[in-house]
């Protein structure tokens, strides 16, 4: 249960990196890649902050270029201290006394603003320790469950250019408790479902249909779970596949499910490679980049690292820490062209790792990050701080980064692919604006043009990619909602003054893609645009 020492000790903070592609860095950036001795090539690791103050257990991009982040709000003293309670009819908080020591008399959550690299404290009313997080259409964040008096919470975040606006609480509360549970954005605008949690075998929709409406049971949850290892199938891995139907994987197991209907569609065969690959076993789970070459249908996920079996409890009762797992699985779940029955494809990493966060970047291919290589997570049970990041293209096999050594705590780390090197920036595109259709201005709709302008002073490669990719809810080595789309480009078009214009079309439906806030991305030959936000607007919205 002391995932908070965890992050403390093997931090998950320098996930923050990730997101560098999005924003305003680059100039910032391409200075310091400059420096002598540093090899642009292998990416680099940049300190933005000393101390965030608030450990950094979930974190997610909001479209207004700010990180939230929030830890459990029992976690005693945080760098922020408040003048009042938020709860308890907002008494007094002194700087003596007992109340030095009272976590209600501290901030468990900030929002990190990317461009001034400034951190402001959020209050929280109720524990977020492992919850879990969604955004909805309009770019709020729907954040469910925790721990205690948190666990069948339901809490919004809607952020604003202003800084000023902070978490609120709903008055619904959810059917089940929902501590570890997973959260994914259904196609249906605004819904999400929450998927098990500890001891709870069952999942639910978010917001109910009637006020009656209960939680169902998911029958794999109960069948994977080990009691004595804390589960070994909790924050289960959920994806959405573009046929509409979800994804589960539990510890070893998964399934196709119709969550219209409550019906498994299809039991996948368990994955080879022993272990477990869900907390406190903890791998880390993605879908490939979905392509508009086979219009979004082909849906490959990829599963990679773990614990081995029996980690958990020889770590807890006899300080031997096993080391993880260093294999992965792929495997087709749907779209296969090919009628053959759907398999893991196995290979293996560089080392063994979990606690491990897998990322896909703008050009397809995925960062394997952070985590351990021995023992499980929570609890204080996981050794040896994974230094080294992964980088992983899924038409090769493995690349390996360069070791980077990194005591973290608090502090904000950013982690800069090759990518950024200013070694590239004649072939980046920049100056990017999106262009919606008069009749709709505030988003693109579904399987309908829109438009692109940006610069780039030269041709463009013959590889000329439009990737979107939804901000995921990070936690645990989990990004929930985490998806890469590549777009098909009906018209492109050099102008006058090395202008292009081009003329996108948006994904057929929102089972391929849910409506909300996305990052476009240009990729010229592997080198990537500064990115910008764009919006998938439902078919429903008035
Ligand atoms: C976004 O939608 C949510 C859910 O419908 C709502 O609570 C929130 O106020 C909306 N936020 C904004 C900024 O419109
Ligand atoms: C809702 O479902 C849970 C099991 O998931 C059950 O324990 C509970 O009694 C149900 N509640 C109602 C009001 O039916
Ligand atoms: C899909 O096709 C590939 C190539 O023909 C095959 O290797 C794989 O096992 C097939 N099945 C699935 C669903 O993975
Ligand atoms: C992998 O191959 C596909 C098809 O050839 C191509 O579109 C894609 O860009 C490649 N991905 C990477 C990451 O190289
Ligand atoms: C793991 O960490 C322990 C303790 O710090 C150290 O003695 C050991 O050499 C490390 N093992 C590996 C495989 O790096
Ligand atoms: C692109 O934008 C930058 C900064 O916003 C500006 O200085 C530059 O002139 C623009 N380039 C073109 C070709 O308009």
């Amino acid at each position: 249960m002391e995932d908070k020492n965890n992050s403390r000790s093997i931090n998950k903070i320098s996930i923050i990196v990730l997101f560098i592609f999005s924003i305003k860095f680059l100039g910032h950036i391409n200075g310091v890649l400059s420096s002598p001795g540093v090899d642009p090539r292998q990416g680099r690791w940049e300190l933005l902050l000393d101390n965030v103050g608030v450990v950094a257990m979930h974190m997610a991009l909001t479209h207004r270029n700010t990180v939230v982040i929030s830890d459990q709000t029992e976690a005693g003293e945080s760098g922020y201290r408040l003048r009042r309670r938020y709860g308890s009819g907002g008494r007094r908080c002194s700087s003596s006394g007992d109340d030095a020591s009272d976590s209600d008399c501290y901030a468990h959550s900030v929002e990190y603003d990317v461009s001034t690299n400034q951190i402001r404290p959020l209050r929280l009313e109720s524990d977020t320790w492992c919850s879990s997080g969604s955004f909805l259409s309009n770019g709020t964040l729907l954040q469910t469950g925790g721990y205690g008096d948190g666990s069948r919470r339901i809490r919004y975040f809607s952020p604003c250019a202003d800084r000023r606006c902070d978490w609120t609480q709903s008055r619904r509360s959810l059917s089940d408790e929902r501590w570890y549970a997973s959260s994914v954005a259904l196609p249906e605008k605004d819904r999400v479902m929450v998927v098990g949690g500890r001891r709870v075998f069952s999942y639910e929709f978010v917001p109910k249909t009637d006020s009656d409406e209960n939680s169902s049971h998911l029958p794999l949850l109960k069948r994977t779970n080990e009691r004595r290892s804390q589960g070994n199938n909790l924050y289960p891995f959920v994806h959405l596949s573009s046929d509409g139907n979800l994804f589960i994987f539990a510890n070893r197991d998964s399934i196709l499910f119709n969550y219209r209907r409550n019906r498994v569609v299809r039991n996948f065969p368990r994955i080879p490679g022993g272990g477990s690959r869900n907390y406190p076993s903890t791998g880390s789970s993605v879908i490939l980049p979905l392509d508009h070459h086979d219009n979004f249908e082909r849906v490959e996920v990829m599963i990679c690292g773990g614990a081995a079996s029996g980690a958990y409890l020889s770590a807890r009762e006899d300080h031997r820490y096993r080391e993880g797992l260093s294999s992965c699985g792929r495997m087709v779940i749907a779209g296969n062209s090919s009628d053959e029955e759907p398999r893991w494809h196995m290979e293996d990493m560089p080392g063994p790792r979990l606690m491990n966060d897998m990322i896909i970047l703008p050009t397809g291919n995925v960062l394997i990050i952070n985590g351990a290589e021995r023992g499980a997570a929570g609890w204080e049970l996981a050794r040896n701080a994974s230094h080294r990041p992964f980088l992983y293209n899924p038409n090769e096999t493995y690349r390996t980064g360069r070791d980077v050594s990194y005591p973290t705590e608090l502090r904000l780390q950013a982690f800069i692919p090759h990518y950024m090197s200013q070694q590239y920036n004649g072939h980046r595109p920049s100056n990017i604006t999106i262009h919606y259709a008069e009749s709709h201005g505030t988003g693109a709709r579904y399987g309908e043009e829109f438009r692109v302008l940006f610069w780039l002073g030269r041709r463009p490669s013959d590889d000329l990619q439009f990737t979107v990719y939804p901000p995921p809810f990070t936690t645990h080595s989990m990004s929930m909602n985490q998806r890469l789309l590549r777009l098909r480009a009906r018209r492109v078009e050099r102008r006058a003054g090395g202008w292009v214009n081009v003329v996108l079309e948006a994904p057929p439906s929102p089972d391929v893609a849910p409506s909300g806030y996305y990052l476009l991305t240009i990729v010229n030959g592997g080198v990537p645009s500064v990115s910008q936000w764009l919006r998938f607007i439902h078919p429903n919205l008035a």
